[in-house]
């Protein structure tokens, strides 16, 4: 019987190795901008975040969205689990946010010059996960009402409904972690262009301050003042 040589690929596609062909690493090493093409030698570190940025992005939407489907049938072991990766992406995306910092303010100038309009508006990681978080709400919010439950119930009867009160963590910690990564990056750009300037697309950088305020579950913030009013009651 002939032994197959480990070595040689078997998978189809362009890549010297199956390793090459399966993550189609030439397509994806082809995606930055070579230094021929460079305005500035920075652009490969200020692309390197965006892209992963966006992967990382990605994966989390779309972890969140299976969650909400399993959710809807009553499912909430698989959700917690898949929530709980998405945050985690978040953290990733927030953590890269400091490699920006290692480009000189006047250097990014150059970098921005080739930006046109583009604008971190238009991300599409972001524009998905505006898209489909509300729903993950509408879902602890229908699975709360089936049991009759409110959210004070469920934080203050805690481990007689342990599913669901992680459940509620974890929406909560998705919210704090989109609030974290929002946050880390207005002072980002702050620090590289200023907090009293316009974006490339007409947004004052102020008004990225202000969208930390921005809650996707604000009644699992309130559940807290509430919480504390109830104890200072008792
Ligand atoms: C040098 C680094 C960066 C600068 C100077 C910068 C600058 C800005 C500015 C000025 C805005 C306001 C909109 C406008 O452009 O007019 C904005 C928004 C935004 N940027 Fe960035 N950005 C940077 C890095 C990133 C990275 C790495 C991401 C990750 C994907 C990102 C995602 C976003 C998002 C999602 C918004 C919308 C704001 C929100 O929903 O809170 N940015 N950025």
């Amino acid at each position: 019987m002939a032994v197959d040589d480990l070595t040689e690929p078997v998978l189809p596609g362009p890549g010297a190795s199956d390793y090459e062909r399966y993550l189609r690493t030439d397509e994806l090493l082809s995606l930055q901008p070579e230094p021929d093409m460079s305005a500035h030698r920075d652009e490969l570190l200020f692309t390197t975040v965006h892209q992963s940025s966006e992967l990382w992005l990605k994966l989390a939407w779309r972890e969140v969205e299976e969650a909400t489907r399993l959710l809807a049938g009553d499912e909430l072991d698989a959700p917690i689990r898949l929530l709980r990766r998405a945050s985690l992406c978040a953290q990733y995306v927030t953590a890269q946010l400091d490699m920006l910092e290692q480009m000189s303010p006047w250097e990014y100038q150059v970098i921005r010059k080739k930006l046109g309009h583009g604008s971190g508006f238009d991300s599409p990681g972001f524009r998905e996960i505006r898209r489909i978080t509300p729903a993950l709400g509408q879902e602890l919010s229908r699975l709360l009402r089936e049991r009759g439950l409110s959210l004070i119930d469920l934080y203050v009867q805690g481990r007689a409904h342990e599913q669901l009160y992680q459940l509620a963590e974890c929406l909560i910690e998705w919210d704090e972690r989109l609030t974290v990564w929002r946050m880390r990056h207005y002072k980002v750009v702050s620090r590289i262009i200023g907090d009293e300037v316009v974006g490339t697309q007409g947004t004052p950088v102020e008004l990225l301050g202000g969208l930390i305020k921005q809650k996707f579950f604000p009644e699992l913030w309130d559940a807290r003042n509430k919480l504390t009013e109830l104890a200072n009651e008792e």
